[in-house]
């Protein structure tokens, strides 16, 4: 017989069918327990709540493992490409050549934004942050490009679409944001290159592009490909279950990536970093403060929801600022306070108990900036690397038969029954 899970209500019991995952994770099933014992579970922030089946993305949090599609992060960082990446994440599987090819040359086919969207992009206020400006103007993307999504080919499309545009529109809002000419991508250049140079080329001295740079971004969007059901990726799954358009559900997740807990801890940590070095602040001083319940200052890039250990990603992000900034010759002091910072850290009591270690963001922010990126940009960078991820976590929540629109319940605590009170009686 089938393992359960016995719950017992008022004295009655009831039996909940256990569904075990490919990696023997293990849940419990309450599809019916509000039907048939008029309960409902509370678990504010998710944490011990399984929203759906998934095939794409794995972690352990405790062994700090993740896989795309059963592959390694460490394997796709050595050894693959975004593009290819974001394919194995959006269609299960790693491509052929001829796949690949054909991915690739459609990335550049639809790498143009149509025109009239720059004149959105001239009238932001200059100071508008640029996650704001790519979460509405993904949105506005659907009023662009309003074809059918109906057919597989459709939808595989506007996946590619996505992917493509994205890179621009990014660029775009950085260059009108300094007041310089846009940079069309080129059909010569890979993704990453493409990106690099739609940044910083420019009419006086043109970009060099330096092999280095482009790796290091390729790995950075690797690490970012996906995350499973993170703040972000939940986001596209519930708005996109209302079966709104894909364009709108990604402008969602865009969104809730924004915050400082989640993609926009990266800009957190640099502004930390800065702070600490220009105000010459003690690193005991800062973690003490960090352990104070009584001051909402947090240690930025660290801890995480799921691992509970060094974050993979994080170990990557280090090796790289490792390698890369001498290559670069870039001597950031921001590093060396990192480094420090993670010293102290991990050695203090409070942080080992609670199994508080460097996230993605710690590191990551040292990359992009020895690139070059502006410290506004970086969650917009994050934000990039999640897309392929996003579309995936849409795409599986729109072909399973059995997807429903969220809609959690709540157990209410505000008044009973009350009338209604004439203005003249208040
Ligand atoms: N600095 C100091 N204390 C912390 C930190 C931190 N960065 N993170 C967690 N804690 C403490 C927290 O105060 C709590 O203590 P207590 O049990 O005494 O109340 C305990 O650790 C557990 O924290 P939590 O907030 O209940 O944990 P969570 O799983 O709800 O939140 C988190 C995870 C990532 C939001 C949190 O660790 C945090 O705020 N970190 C800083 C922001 C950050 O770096 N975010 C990026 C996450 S990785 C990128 C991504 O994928 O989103």
């Amino acid at each position: 017989m089938s393992e359960v899970v016995k719950v017992i209500i008022e004295g009655k019991t009831y039996e909940c069918p256990v569904i075990v995952g490919s990696e023997g994770e293990k849940a419990f099933d309450i599809t019916t327990l509000r039907q048939k014992t008029g309960y409902i579970t509370m678990d504010p922030g998710f944490g011990n709540t399984g929203s759906c089946t998934s095939a794409i993305t794995f972690m352990d949090g405790e062994k700090g493992i993740l896989r795309y599609r059963g592959i390694p992060v460490e394997q796709l960082a050595d050894h693959s490409s975004f593009v290819e990446t974001s394919y194995l994440l959006i269609n299960g599987r790693l491509p052929n050549r001829q796949e690949l090819t054909r991915t690739s040359v459609q990335l550049n086919d639809d790498s143009l934004i149509h025109e009239d969207m720059q004149i959105f992009y001239q009238n932001f206020p200059r100071r508008a942050h640029p996650m704001g400006i790519l979460s509405a103007m993904l949105n506005a993307l659907k009023s662009f490009y309003p074809e059918l999504e109906d057919t597989e080919e459709g939808i595989n499309r506007t996946f590619l679409r996505l992917l493509s545009k994205i890179r621009t529109m990014a660029a775009m809002s950085y260059r009108i944001s300094r007041g310089h000419k846009v940079v069309y991508p080129r059909a010569d250049y890979s993704y990453c290159a493409n990106f690099l140079n739609m940044m910083f080329d420019s009419p006086v001295r043109p970009y060099e592009l330096d092999p280095d740079l482009v790796e290091a971004l390729n790995v950075f969007w690797i690490l970012h490909a996906d995350h499973e059901q993170n703040c972000s990726t939940a986001a596209v799954r519930v708005v996109g279950s209302g079966r709104v358009n894909l364009y709108a559900a990604i402008s969602a997740g865009i969104a809730a990536l924004w915050g400082p807990l989640h993609g926009g801890a990266n800009q957190a940590v640099i502004e930390m970093l800065t702070n600490i070095h220009q105000s010459g602040a003690d690193i005991g001083d800062v973690v003490k403060r960090a352990k104070d319940k009584d001051d909402p200052f947090r240690l930025m890039g660290f801890g995480h929801r799921v691992y509970k250990t060094y974050d993979p990603r994080a170990r990557i992000m280090k090796k790289m600022c490792d390698t890369v900034l001498p290559k670069l010759r870039v001597e950031d002091p921001l590093l060396e306070i990192a480094r420090r910072l993670e010293e102290v850290a991990l050695t203090d009591p409070y942080f080992v108990d609670k199994n508080l270690y460097p996230n993605v963001d710690f590191y990551s922010g040292i990359v992009l900036r020895a690139m070059g990126i502006p410290t506004e940009m970086f969650t917009v960078m994050f934000a990039i690397g999640r897309l392929p991820g996003w579309i995936s976590q849409w795409k599986e929540g729109a072909d399973d038969p059995n997807w429903k629109i969220s809609r959690p319940r709540q157990v209410y605590t505000g008044n009973t029954s009350t009338d209604y009170v004439p203005m003249n009686q208040r």
